[in-house]
């Protein structure tokens, strides 16, 4: 039976990361989440697999000393790091935190997880670190690295310690650069889930600049089965980009929700535009395809008619988080977060 520490399990792709591990190996697998349980971490989002008797939560920093007694008290067979600092606005207002969790605590992670001889270190990374491209062209795992925003840089010099990692002590380590997911229990401050959630509430859709900038989404669920592919074949040391096939202007995906909502009073409004608002991503997943044998299996519109129909149903988990709701619950249970 393999073991595995989840960092930053209570997030949005984390959590699906999880309840996909524990689906596909049921109990065969063991799976230790550390999350601290930022605004972004939510334990609503574990529902489904909290009495699993292999998952295990722990409410920890990664960036805290103490995190060191996991990895005394148990063995890992690979460590997966979600945990992160994610959303470019909260960046681009405040940059410290981002410096804190997604540099300092990957570098403590990594310390930690080599001094224990893990047996492999799967990274989350994402396209947004190669920067932006114009028109034409895509982003392979050879292209230089070029983050524009605090949240993108901080990503970045992540990346670059792992790799590190791999360079001197051949650590064995893998990155995954991945481009925009959307799904189900992604926090309502992120374009999709943002603009679903206003417009059931009948609230403006706010559209950044003229909204031509261009996103390449990915299903969440296929994100996990590609990580799940680079752990049981991925190649130490390598690189692998993953994404959906979806190139889409912002405008576009609005409309499409707007369309799958129906019912709404709500109005695109458009606001002034992102700082440094990079202009396109689009990856090339050649890679993992070639030599992996992964490819996405769920098509833009499938994927958000589904992602539509899950915000409709769980009502409950969105209001909870636009109200602040969700903080108290968890302050109550586990103290300040
Ligand atoms: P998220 O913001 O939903 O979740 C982040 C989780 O990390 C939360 O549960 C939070 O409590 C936890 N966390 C934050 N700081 C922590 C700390 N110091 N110690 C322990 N836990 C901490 O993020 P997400 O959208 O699920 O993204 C997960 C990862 O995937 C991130 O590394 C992100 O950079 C990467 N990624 C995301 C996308 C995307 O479109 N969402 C795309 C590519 C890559
Ligand atoms: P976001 O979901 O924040 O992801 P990222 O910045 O990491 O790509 O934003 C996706 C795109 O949507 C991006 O071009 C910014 C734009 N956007 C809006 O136009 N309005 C919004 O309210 C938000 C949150 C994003």
């Amino acid at each position: 039976m393999k073991t595995y520490l989840v960092t930053g399990g209570a997030g949005f792709i984390g959590s699906h990361f999880i309840r996909h591990m524990l689906g596909v190996f049921g109990e065969d697998i063991s799976i230790y989440n550390v999350d601290a349980l930022t605004y972004a971490g939510n334990l609503a989002n574990l529902e489904a697999v909290k009495n699993h008797p292999h998952y295990h939560f722990v409410k920890q920093n990664i960036n805290s000393p103490e995190l060191e007694d996991l990895f005394k008290s148990h063995t890992f067979d690979a460590v997966v790091h979600f945990a992160a600092e994610s959303h470019v606005d909260r960046s681009i207002i405040d940059s410290l935190p981002f410096i804190d969790t997604n540099v300092r605590g990957t570098q403590r992670l990594l310390d930690f997880a080599r001094k224990y001889n893990v047996k492999r270190f799967c990274h989350i990374s994402t396209d947004e670190v190669y920067g932006s491209l114009g028109d034409t062209g895509s982003f392979t795992e050879n292209t230089p690295l070029a983050p524009n925003s605090p949240y993108s840089a901080s990503k970045a010099g992540a990346d670059l310690l792992v790799r590190a990692a791999f360079e001197t002590y051949q650590f064995p380590v893998n990155i995954v650069r991945c481009s925009n997911n959307y799904g189900p229990n992604q926090f309502p401050e992120k374009l999709i889930p943002l603009m679903i959630t206003n417009a059931f509430e009948g609230k403006p859709l706010p559209v950044y600049g003229k909204g031509r900038n261009i996103r390449d989404w990915i299903y969440v669920t296929d994100f996990c089965s590609a990580i799940q592919t680079v752990l049981e074949k991925g190649i130490p040391g390598e690189i692998y980009n993953v994404g959906g096939d979806s190139e889409k202007t912002n405008i576009d995906v609005v409309k499409m929700i707007l369309e799958k909502v129906g019912d709404t009073n709500s109005e695109i409004q458009y606001v002034k535009d992102r700082l440094g608002h990079d202009f396109r991503y689009a990856i090339d997943y050649r890679k993992i395809h070639q030599e992996l044998g992964w490819s996405p299996q769920v098509s833009f519109e499938e994927g958000l008619e589904r992602t539509v129909t899950w915000y409709k149903s769980n009502a409950k988990w969105w209001q909870d988080i636009k109200s602040g709701v969700y903080m108290a619950y968890y302050e109550k249970q586990y103290g300040t977060r």
